[in-house]
């Protein structure tokens, strides 16, 4: 009688199965710890007796909340929330004699492509609905490394040197000491900066609220450089043409539409690519420019609040964008996965555009920092069509390693060495170091034509939304000095937002003077200050 209670004491105490399984292999479908070793209760910790504290030596308690304590990695420091979705792209035009780059040799070539949509200030569960603009990040996986066009819906944006970048987000993201996003800390930001009022008016239109990821176009915004065999090279851009119909929410459906999902656009990809089946693409169209052109416009080609018109600049289709195909999982793929400006591959450089030369730093360091020293090993970031092979090595998370007894170079023992066709470009460079403004800024007149592209519907909604936001600034002055840059763009726009925002007309009429004056101004130092310092140099 005592044996027999002693054995069902035993049994329930250690889990009868438990422990007829501690010497035999753990099945399949047995909950394991990382070890691999089988857990014996998931539902109840270890206790000392039936009234005692939980006992440190519960490492499966120990270990799964651990785990889970470590589970959130930083989110992105802009463009928290996304969607990521695989496909290719097919190459129509043969531009092998124009670049070298994998993807455009010869006609109908196919490059596997993973593309991560995005929203930009709002964090990682943010509402898919409020204004942003719409991060369009596309990883090309060729045989020459993974080129990156880390690109967004809007063709330009706000500043136009890297320096701005980290003030212009913190006036956009929540207020530090509120943690409320405000229009007062946004517009006073922007009252000082007048290249934004081209992308502030996009912002403020209803391409601000995109109804879906796969109805929006996409754009590289800089120019990069095509470099062709001989290392002579010519400026482009890229632009995505969506093949699905432009889709935007007026700021009422916005509202509407948040009101039922806050992540419409997560719903709309994994609806119609993941469950539908269905695919969205959009064709490549590129321009391009030649070096002695850079000059030969009223505004610099090489600024990212600028779009290069297509009267002055044709666009040639060249090829297409497919995604067919929803990641297997979020965290794995959409979430780690780092597009960097820097992921250039031989035939594809960067331009001279000052932001660009600010992008190509900041996010492989935030990567470095976001997901560690080996996130281009990560599977998503590493190539699929090439292989690493170099002496970088160790760090946390590496889990591949060449182990070759020769980790460095150059070596008599280890035929790996570089090879100077793919060396960079090279271009002819005089002046002093400076910083001096572009001295062709032109601060409002595409803005204008953007506007008196909109259709009457258009331009009221983006009137009343910039008005409506403007009206919340108690300064009278940042309400003035942003309807003065409106109406500098196109003097009814302008009107519309002051009287919304409640600026006196008289001052902003005054003050937009005031603003060209200074453009003007700035232009002939600007201009003045680079002639003089080159021809210090002769
Ligand atoms: C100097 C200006 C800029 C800086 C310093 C900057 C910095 C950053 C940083 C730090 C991230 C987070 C990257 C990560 O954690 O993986 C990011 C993401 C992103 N940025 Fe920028 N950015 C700048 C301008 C731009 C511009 C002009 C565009 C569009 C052409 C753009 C498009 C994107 C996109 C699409 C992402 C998200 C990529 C993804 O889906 O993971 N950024 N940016």
């Amino acid at each position: 009688m005592r044996t027999s209670m002693k054995s069902t004491l035993t049994k329930f105490v250690l889990g009868g199965v438990a422990a007829s399984m501690l010497t035999l292999g753990v099945s399949a479908d047995t909950l394991t710890r990382q070890n691999g070793a089988p857990v014996g209760d998931n539902q109840n910790s270890q206790t000392a007796g039936p009234w005692g504290p939980v006992l440190l030596q519960d490492s499966h308690l120990i270990e799964k909340l651990a785990a889970f304590d470590r589970e959130r990695i930083p989110e992105r420091v802009v463009h928290a929330r996304g969607v990521g979705i695989h496909g290719y792209y097919e190459n129509y035009v043969d531009l092998s004699d124009e670049t070298v780059a994998a993807p455009f040799q010869g006609e109908g070539k196919k490059t596997e492509v993973f593309v991560r949509f995005s929203s930009v200030v709002h964090g990682h569960l943010s509402p898919e609905t409020l204004r942003d603009p719409r991060g369009f990040a596309v990883k090309f996986y060729t045989e020459q490394g993974n080129w990156d066009l880390v690109g967004n819906n809007f063709p330009v944006f706000f500043i136009r040197d890297a320096i701005k970048f980290p003030d212009m987000v913190h006036a956009f993201k929540p207020s530090p000491v509120t943690n409320k996003q405000d229009a007062k800390r946004i517009f006073d930001f922007f009252s000082h900066v007048p290249e934004s009022t081209h992308t502030l008016t996009m912002l403020f239109s209803d391409y601000g609220t995109p109804a879906s990821y796969l109805n929006m176009d996409g754009s590289g915004v800089h120019a990069f450089k095509f470099v062709d065999d001989e290392g002579n090279y010519k400026y482009v851009k890229f632009t995505w043409k969506a093949n699905q119909p432009i889709k935007n929410f007026s700021a009422e459906e916005a509202m509407k539409v948040q009101g039922m999902d806050f992540q419409p656009h997560t719903t709309d990809v994994y609806t119609r690519i993941g469950e539908k089946g269905e695919t969205a693409s959009w064709d490549l169209y590129l321009q391009e420019l030649e070096p002695e052109q850079l000059d030969d416009f009223e505004f610099n080609p090489l600024d990212t609040t600028k779009i290069w018109p297509e009267s002055l600049v044709p666009a040639k289709k060249i090829g297409r964008l497919v995604l067919n195909r929803v990641p297997d999982n979020f965290f794995e793929e959409t979430e780690q996965a780092a597009f960097a400006p820097s992921n250039l591959i031989p035939g594809i450089e960067p331009s001279e555009d000052r932001m660009l030369q600010g992008r190509l730093f900041s996010y492989a360091d935030t990567q470095r920092y976001r997901l560690g020293v080996n996130a281009y090993r990560i599977p998503i970031n590493a190539p699929k069509n090439a292989v690493i092979n170099n002496h970088e090595q160790h760090g946390q998370l590496r889990t591949t390693s060449s182990n070759r007894d020769v980790n460095y170079q150059p070596s008599r023992r280890l035929d790996l060495n570089e090879d100077p066709a793919f060396r960079y470009s090279s271009k002819p460079l005089a002046g002093m170091t400076q910083q001096i403004p572009f001295y062709k800024e032109q601060n409002f007149k595409q803005a204008g034509e953007f506007f008196r592209n909109l259709t009457k519907e258009g331009q009221a909604h983006l009137i009343s939304n910039l008005g409506g936001a403007l009206a919340s600034v108690p300064e009278e002055e940042i309400r003035v000095i942003i309807s003065a840059y409106m109406y500098n763009a196109d003097k009814n726009y302008g009107k519309g937002v002051a009287k919304l925002a409640k600026a006196p007309m008289s001052k902003v009429r005054q003050t937009a003077k005031d603003l060209m004056k200074q453009q003007a101004a700035r232009a002939a130092k600007a201009k003045q200050v680079a002639e003089s310092l080159t021809a210090l140099m002769q």
